[in-house]
């Protein structure tokens, strides 16, 4: 469930946010439903996904399977409340002209990956049994690998993703929030294509309006390569430090329906990396120098999430007392002029609906 210990991460264990690219993945959304008794129930589960993960990846070592789960802002304040991650709020909307990130509801986010579309599919059904009435769901896709790492577009996807320590240094919370820490911000948006206008288009074209090679995925020059292309407009510069987030996006569709999509997927330390990337997508840099794809592509969702460390993702569903006795928070370190190291567990044994001591 967590990710290999080769990398250096400090503090509670992170989920399997940095999993190396897969051939299958399953993008699973669910509403919690908002009675008690669906809460606890949820609750209850996040303390077992680790063992369902473990019993169906066993059916095939080879296969790679692992799952990532993480709560949208208004299920963390029903499931979790005070303390939220610092970063947690809604998915916030971008209204560009003439394209629109819209931003569409969603508690909780399962994102499977394994090399194998029965490791993916088995999880997703323990997962819905286990889950049952509690949930509603919202959305599941299923991406596939498109030949040698292509979007539907035809072009290479996730050449310029970080890799080994630089990718848990971009997606991996650390003492910026000490109480969080080993947790990360993913979000999704599920774009459909119109294919046969990008189809239409001249290679050179869709070239210039990703910003690299369709053919050899070769980054175009600075001097050919427009401002507008979806590359340049996608590469945050911070204090002269470019700041990298981590995407597994999938093809998806149904040749039958005439439906050709790309279910993005961003992972980031904070997520104002990817809303970043998102404002000069939709609206321009500067206004106006909009992203091009945006032509051809559609964003239908629209979803932020957190993803908590295995720690605390263990602990929403413990007894409160446990949570009390864990190791002190930021604050107290602060005080004392001490590092802060956090056990995972949010130490204040406040958890929804469970009586306080
Ligand atoms: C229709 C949906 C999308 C498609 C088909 C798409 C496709 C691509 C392709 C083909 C590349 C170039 C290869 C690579 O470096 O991976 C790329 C790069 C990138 N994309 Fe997207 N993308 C989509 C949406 C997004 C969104 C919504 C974001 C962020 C909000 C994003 C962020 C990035 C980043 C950060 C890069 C690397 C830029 C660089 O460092 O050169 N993409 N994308």
């Amino acid at each position: 469930m967590s990710i290999p210990n080769a990398f250096c991460v400090p503090g509670p264990s992170p989920q399997a946010v940095v999993a190396p690219l897969t051939h299958d993945a399953i993008f699973l959304v669910v509403a919690v439903k908002p009675d008690p008794e669906s809460q606890a129930v949820v609750r209850g589960f996040c303390a077992d996904l680790g063992a369902l993960i473990r019993a169906v990846a066993f059916r095939d070592i080879e296969g790679n399977l692992s799952c990532v789960i993480g709560f949208g802002s208004d299920a963390w304040d029903t499931l979790v409340g005070a303390p939220r991650p610092a970063g947690l709020h809604p998915f916030q909307e971008v209204r560009g002209t003439p394209h629109h990130a819209v931003s569409t509801p969603g508690d909780v986010l399962f994102h499977i990956r394994a090399a194998r579309m029965d490791l993916c599919f088995e999880l997703a059904s323990q997962i819905m049994a286990r889950l049952g009435n509690a949930v509603t769901p919202i959305d599941e896709v299923h991406g596939f690998l498109y030949f040698d790492g292509r979007d539907l577009i035809g072009f290479i996807d996730g050449t310029e993703n970080p890799t080994g320590q630089a990718a848990v240094d971009a997606t991996i919370i650390g003492h910026e929030d000490a109480v969080f820490a080993g947790g990360s911000y993913v979000i999704v948006q599920k774009y459909v294509h119109d294919l046969t206008a990008w189809n239409a288009l001249p290679t050179e074209d869709q070239e210039r309006i990703i910003g690299r090679t369709k053919l050899a995925d070769i980054e175009l020059d600075d001097d050919v390569k427009p401002t507008s292309a979806h590359s340049a407009l996608t590469t945050i510069v911070e204090n002269g430090r470019e700041v990298k987030i981590l995407r597994d996006n999938m093809p998806f569709g149904s040749a039958a329906q005439g439906e050709f999509g790309t279910y993005f997927i961003g992972y980031a330390r904070s997520p104002s990396t990817i809303e970043k990337m998102l404002v000069n997508m939709f609206i321009g840099q500067p206004p106006g120098n909009y992203d091009r794809l945006l032509d051809f592509s559609r964003a239908i969702t629209g979803n932020l999430f957190f993803v908590p460390s295995v720690p605390l993702l263990e602990t929403l569903a413990s007894d409160p007392l446990a949570a009390a006795v864990s190791a002190p928070t930021a604050s107290t370190h602060a005080a004392a002029g001490t590092p802060p190291v956090h056990d995972g567990s949010l130490g204040i044994g406040n958890l929804k609906g469970v009586p306080q001591s």
